[in-house]
């Protein structure tokens, strides 16, 4: 093992974490199994982490399930996370966002209550950290030392900062079109750039051998089961603020979450969050979960819409070929994804929520982006936005009521493609300055 990889504080599997399961066929396997899919369903048999639920059920109430002693930041639910540093340290204690209470944003929409929960702030300025840091942690305990991903841009940008905080090194495969912001966090950072000469979807397929071929920590999140877990805190930070955390919110308990959509990653994360805490008796029911994607890069709502009944009871195959593959064409980069590598994750935990999928157009994803920047403080590129663009459809489908307790997320910064938000304002001309005396 190597000397870098030994400086970081010790990590350890969590005790409660007993397994996976496939997401099509079921199988399970013990947790160290470490070949991330399904030997007999391969790429599109993604794994679940499965818990001993009744044991931290009996043994932990819901004060103490929350919070984990140890390394702070997401780690304070340790309990529902595979791995278990022992300290904290900046290459991974990452986590406990704002949950705003957006009043002004609800009233000028004619929503009851609307809560964004504001990831643009962590340390690579979007909720990718959340993935990045469990894999840092996980491959701390494997004793692995260079990581590597495929990304739209923000998975890279959260590998590249948090390596570079552990002193680790990644290599990232990225579409070479991917905005200049987010090339130049990766670059900054020290990982090595590939760029891809094509898209995401491309990218990913050229890292998945490269990652074989080089016996890489995969940070892939779409196809390492681990890295969904960190992303879950997500949810659970809001179910804990929301609950015990926060007693001003107690009264409060989300009807409706609304989270942008591109491989399924985020999205399978927050309703696994939400539907283990329900499980585990800690919150009241598992909101509807609804996904969100740009109408240029939508399969999963597209597939969505054409099937008329009956979704939650598809199979993983039948869910499979539903989904069409799609070219893309949209502003919002990071959810540009035309084949979900998490689709039938995805779509099995959306349709047991009561959810769904739909698609929202740019100039909409434009529009939210004003909003949230005017009406709440809060600054999103494209797809970070394109939760509260999915909030202004769906009530225009129904699919959301005015008296309906609402949260979206707000998954990465406008500073990292603040091109789009300036299609809702223009610069004033200029005035002369005073003479000189
Ligand atoms: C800011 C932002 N929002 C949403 C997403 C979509 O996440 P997922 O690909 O897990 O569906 C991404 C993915 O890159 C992202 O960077
Ligand atoms: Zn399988």
């Amino acid at each position: 093992m190597s000397s870098v990889v030994n400086n970081l504080p010790e990590v350890q599997l969590n005790p409660y974490f007993t397994g996976f399961s496939c997401v099509i066929c079921g199988q399970e396997q013990a947790r160290d199994f470490t070949d991330n899919v399904c030997p007999d369903c391969g790429v599109d048999g993604i794994l679940d982490v499965i818990y001993d639920y009744g044991r931290i059920r009996n043994e932990c109430p819901p004060k103490d399930a929350f919070a984990a002693p140890g390394a702070g930041g997401l780690w304070r639910f340790a309990r529902l996370l595979p791995v278990q540093p022992a300290a904290s340290h900046s290459a991974w204690t990452v986590g406990g966002t704002p949950l705003h209470d957006a009043q002004r944003l609800a009233a000028h929409l004619g929503q009851k209550q609307l809560l964004i929960k504001d990831d643009t702030g962590l340390p690579s300025a979007s909720l990718k950290d959340r993935a990045a840091a469990v894999a840092i942690a996980h491959a701390r305990l494997l004793g692995v030392e260079h990581l590597a991903c495929a990304s739209t841009g923000n998975a890279a940008a959260s590998l590249a900062v948090l390596s570079a905080r552990a002193g680790l090194s990644s290599t990232i495969f990225v579409p070479a079109k991917a905005p200049e912001a987010k090339l130049a966090q990766l670059l900054l950072h020290g990982a090595t750039v590939v760029p891809v000469d094509g898209t995401y979807d491309q990218a990913f397929d050229l890292s998945l051998v490269e990652i074989e071929r080089n016996g890489w920590y995969s940070r892939n999140c779409a196809h390492n089961p681990l890295l969904v877990e960190g992303k879950k805190t997500v949810a659970l930070e809001i179910g804990f603020a929301l609950t015990i955390g926060f007693r001003r919110h107690a009264a409060i308990w989300p009807d409706v979450v609304l989270v942008p959509v591109g491989d399924g990653c985020i999205i399978s994360a927050v309703a696994k969050g939400f539907a283990e805490m329900h499980r585990m008796g800690w919150t009241p029911t598992v909101p509807k979960i609804i996904g969100v994607q740009a109408e240029g890069a939508s399969p999963l709502a597209q597939a969505w819409a054409q099937v008329d009944s009956g979704h939650a009871q598809m199979s993983g195959p039948e869910i499979r070929a539903a989904i069409t593959p799609t070219a893309c064409q949209t502003i919002a980069d990071s959810i540009s994804v035309g084949i979900p590598r998490n689709r039938i994750k995805a779509w099995r935990r959306v349709a047991a929520s009561g959810g769904g999928f739909l698609a929202v157009p740019d100039e909409t994803i434009v529009e939210a982006i004003g909003l949230l920047a005017t009406h709440a403080g809060v600054f999103a590129e494209p797809s970070g936005a394109a939760g509260l663009a999915g909030l202004l459809a769906a009530r225009d489908k129904g699919w959301i009521r005015d008296g309906q307790t609402v949260v979206t997320l707000a998954t990465g910064h406008g500073l990292k493609d603040p091109s789009a938000g300036l299609g809702n304002v223009s610069l004033p001309a200029a005035v002369p300055p005073l003479p000189t005396s």
